[in-house]
């Protein structure tokens, strides 16, 4: 049996030996922006999955870009360390191919960890003032945040080159841009965040400008071979927001920078977006934007079964498929996504004997375990 979710993939100069991607995952569990023993359990769990790339979660280019206080950021010596260890480990016992998602969360910062709220950080907490394209908070109950002059955009911009430069030094395979969710670059592609009068507002043309020359910069800082992408957003599920045809705009033109995937999200710029949350509700973004652009597409959004996951790509619908709470429930997805297929997954020697086909009746234990 063939399985189109199983046939290798090239993206730039990366072989992936298969189309299931682990979208990146917030851990909350880093402390001063540095990885701790929780994303060595964690990362090396999902790296031992059988899927072919792995991204690493939202990853604060500044202090005060960070979503949450223990979120991992890559702005120090010792965030980059953290991260280096954390990469080797898994390297040393997979070749799943590891990239990072660099994000700063705008207005979306200073926000309280899900299990201890999500709302934003009290004073006394460790609250930071957020920044954003605008001065329009999140929600009521939000902090206004600081509407960013463009000095402080070419700091941030500079920032993230930073972190390119700091992830090509640890060795990463990829990066890729967080330009959706509701963070900064998304804050600045949506009408209902940005409502600047500069050429940094207004007109589709502006609102892109920014996330644009962020791209572009890394492009210059980030090895030409290795991929650089972006997850960007289909829809913010809300009036007079961010659209599909607007994001076919958007990946049209970060194409032309040189970029080469896009996976396609949406929602969170707004927190009263109404979102069809459904088996695959956010597939028809990403098969316009593939069939309108010819990027490399991933295909994101409650993708939890093999068969819907191989419909997809046999559809013609995406190049890939990215699983994050999939991932989380069973980090052994893609393995037993390939039994149902009725291919072969890649396992850990030390793992071999858990594949069934090792099951069959009359096979012995061997000799020795
Ligand atoms: C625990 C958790 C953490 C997440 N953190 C991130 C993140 O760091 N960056 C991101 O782009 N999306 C993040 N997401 C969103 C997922 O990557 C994905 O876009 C979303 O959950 C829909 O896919 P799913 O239905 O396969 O979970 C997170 C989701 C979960 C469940």
């Amino acid at each position: 049996m063939s399985s189109r979710l199983f046939t290798p993939l090239r993206i730039g100069e990366l072989e992936l030996a298969n189309r299931i991607a682990i979208a990146p995952m917030c851990q909350y569990s880093a402390v001063d922006g540095s990885m701790t023993d929780w994303h060595l359990m964690h990362l090396g769990t999902l790296a031992l999955s059988g899927a072919g790339m792995l991204t690493i979660e939202a990853t604060g280019v500044r202090p005060d870009g960070r979503i949450t206080s223990q979120c991992v950021g890559l702005y120090s010596d010792a965030n980059e360390a953290a991260i280096k260890r954390v990469v080797e480990f898994c390297r040393s016992i997979s070749p799943i191919r590891i990239g990072i998602q660099l994000s700063h969360a705008g207005r979306k910062g200073s926000s309280q960890r899900p299990w201890e709220g999500r709302g934003p950080l009290e004073p006394g907490q460790g609250a930071w003032e957020t920044v954003a394209p605008s001065a329009l908070p999140l929600a009521a109950g939000w902090p206004t945040p600081l509407a960013l002059a463009l000095s402080e955009m070419e700091s941030i911009k500079q920032s993230f080159v930073a972190a390119a430069q700091r992830s090509a030094s640890i060795g990463l395979d990829y990066i890729e841009l967080h330009s959706t969710h509701g963070y900064l670059l998304a804050e600045f592609l949506s009408p209902l965040a940005n409502r600047r009068t500069d050429d940094y507002g207004g007109s589709l043309e502006n609102r892109m400008r920014f996330p644009l020359e962020v791209f572009a910069a890394l492009r210059k800082a980030w090895p030409a071979g290795k991929p650089l992408g972006a997850k960007i957003t289909g829809s913010d599920f809300a009036a007079g927001g961010w659209t599909p045809d607007e994001a076919v705009v958007y990946a049209r033109e970060l194409k032309k920078l040189g970029c080469d995937y896009v996976t396609v999200s949406g929602g969170g710029t707004v927190l009263d977006a109404k979102i069809p949350v459904g088996p695959g509700y956010q597939v028809p973004f990403a098969e316009q934007v593939l069939k309108e652009t010819g990027i490399t597409t991933g295909a994101i959004g409650l993708i939890t079964d093999a068969q819907q996951a191989e419909q997809i790509l046999a559809g013609g619908k995406a190049d890939f498929i990215a699983l994050a709470r999939a991932m989380l429930f069973n980090p052994r997805w893609p393995q037993h996504a390939a039994v149902t297929l009725g291919v072969e997954a890649a396992y850990a020697p030390q793992y071999e004997r858990a594949a069934p086909k090792a099951w069959r009746p009359g096979r012995t234990l061997g000799k020795v375990g």
